[in-house]
This record gives structure tokens, C-alpha cells and sequence, in this order.
């Protein structure tokens, strides 16, 4: 009897380590420009989910509340790690403590896996073309690792567009590295082609998505037809204004937009800004 209210006075009396609730760990952090950085974290073990999707992730805040964003998923489903992408919000009231993270830290991550830029939303076609702005690239480097995105379509295009050249690095270096990947390379070899574009800097190829293709200019670059409905795919993600100009640009194309429940030609998300 004694001991017994002993006890209860003791765990009362002691106060209660705070336990993060769906705690991963940093195993690596790349910071690419002083507004972009990626990082790894480990993956929960029941975590499934397809390439293209997000997940909430983020921090404990000061009042002892999660503050989470929604981050899609870069790493494809075949790591055993997770690998996300962010901009540095200097008065973000998440990335302006993320952008800190260190490995060996962690971070919070609901293992609940969401999203419209799935290879299900769409139907069959031949060529899938991905339009991404900033860290919009995200979804797409997941979707560029995934085989079953080279098993579904003969070609593969990647449009990236940044405002500097620094911006498109990580992107960059990811499709330069895929032919070569013991992995996946021979899944990629002679089907995925980039074209990277920069807005406010001199690069090989410059300009908006939007006026690339509305021009046909990305078309005679790579010498290829323009978008057809019968043949092309695509899937957007970047910031509002980009997605709402893409839609209206694919529209022109002759292509609808489709979802999860209801496949068609194009596919739209918003990425991650603050
Ligand atoms: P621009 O430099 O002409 O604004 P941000 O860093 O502002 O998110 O922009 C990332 C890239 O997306 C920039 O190169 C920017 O071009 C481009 N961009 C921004 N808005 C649009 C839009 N509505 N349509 C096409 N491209 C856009």
C-alpha cells in the first residue's frame, strides 16, 4: 500500500518528457543555394506510398504544437530513406527553423501519403512530360526514379524552371546521375530528357514554361511534335500562378484535367512555398 502511493506521487510529481509523436531522424542535409536545401530522413517501416505523393513533415513548435507543411515525397518508394526538398523562408515559421536541421536531429513525419501527381491519374499515353518551377521539381524526382514511369511511357520530359542557374542544380545533377544509377539506369537510359530553363540569368535555354511551349520552342529544340492529347501526358507542380498558366496552356493543348478517381491527360499540384 505504501509502495503503491508512492509511486503515484513520484509520476506525478516528475514532469513529462515531451515524446515527438511520428519522430524520424536526419541522416543527411545538402544545402544547394542560400533559398534551397534537401535532406534524408529515416523511413517509417510501414510507410508505403506512390511515387509523386506528400506527406505532412515538420517541427515541435514553442507552444509544444506540431507545426507541419505538406512536402512531396523526392526519394522513390524503393529507398529506404526519404529525401525531401525546400526553399529557406528567412520568416517562414517552418523553413526558417528547418533550413537548421542537422543529421542526428528529428523531425516530425505523419506517414500519411497523399497527392494527385500519380501515374494512376492519368491514362495511357506515350510521352509524360513533367512542368515544374522551383521546388516544384520535388514530386518529379521521386516520379524520375520510380521504373514503372519508364515502363509506362517511351519518353520522358523533364521541364524545369528557375530564375538562376544555381537554382537548377539539384534537379540537375539528379538527371545527369540517372543513366549512370545501378539501380534504375537502364529503366532511364535513352528515355528521360531535360530541359532546363532559367528566367533572370543567361543559360543554353531561357524562359517561362509557359512561353517555351505556347511558342513551340522546347518542341524545335528537341526536335519532337507539339502536344497532342492522343499521345501526351503531363503533370505540373509549382507555385499558383505557375499551375493556373500551365492549366490553361495544357487546356490549349487539347488536354483535360484528371484525378485519381477520374484519369485524364494532365495532373496539377501546388508546391510547398513557406
Ligand atoms: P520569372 O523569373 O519570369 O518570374 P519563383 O522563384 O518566383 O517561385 O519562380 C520560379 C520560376 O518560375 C521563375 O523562373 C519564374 O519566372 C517562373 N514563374 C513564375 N510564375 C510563373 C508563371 N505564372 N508562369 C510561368 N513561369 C512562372
Amino acid at each position: 500500500m505504501h509502495m503503491t502511493e508512492s509511486l503515484t506521487v513520484t509520476e506525478i510529481s516528475v514532469p513529462k518528457v515531451p515524446t515527438l509523436p511520428d519522430a524520424q531522424t536526419v541522416t543527411a542535409v545538402t544545402h544547394w543555394t542560400d533559398r534551397l536545401f534537401s535532406f534524408r530522413v529515416s523511413r517509417p517501416q510501414s510507410l508505403r506510398f506512390r511515387s509523386g505523393e506528400f506527406v505532412m513533415i515538420g517541427l515541435m513548435g514553442e507552444n509544444g504544437k506540431p507545426l507541419l507543411r505538406a512536402y512531396s515525397i523526392a526519394s522513390p518508394s524503393w529507398d529506404e530513406e526519404l529525401e525531401f526538398y525546400s526553399i529557406k523562408v528567412p520568416d517562414g515559421p517552418l523553413t526558417s527553423k528547418l533550413q537548421h536541421i542537422a543529421p542526428g536531429d528529428q523531425i516530425i513525419l505523419r506517414p500519411k501519403p497523399v497527392g494527385t501527381l500519380v501515374l494512376d491519374a492519368l491514362l495511357p499515353g506515350k510521352r509524360l512530360w513533367f512542368f515544374a518551377t522551383g521546388t516544384g521539381i520535388a514530386p518529379f524526382a521521386s516520379l524520375m526514379r520510380d521504373p514503372e514511369t519508364y515502363e509506362r511511357y517511351d519518353e520522358v520530359i523533364m521541364m524545369h524552371t528557375c530564375r538562376d542557374v544555381a537554382e537548377l542544380d539539384y534537379g540537375r545533377q539528379l538527371v545527369e546521375s540517372l543513366p549512370e544509377d545501378p539501380l534504375i539506369g537502364e529503366f532511364v537510359a535513352g528515355k528521360l530528357r531535360y530541359y532546363p530553363t532559367t528566367t533572370r540569368e543567361d543559360s543554353a535555354h531561357m524562359g517561362r514554361i509557359t512561353d517555351n511551349l505556347t511558342s513551340g520552342k522546347v518542341f524545335a529544340d528537341l526536335g519532337i511534335a507539339p502536344i497532342n492529347p492522343e499521345t501526351d501526358r503531363g503533370m505540373v507542380c509549382g507555385s499558383l500562378d505557375f499551375n493556373t498558366d500551365m492549366k490553361a496552356v495544357l487546356e490549349g493543348f487539347g488536354l483535360r484535367e484528371g484525378a485519381n478517381s477520374d484519369p485524364a491527360e494532365y495532373v496539377v499540384e501546388k508546391a510547398f512555398v513557406g
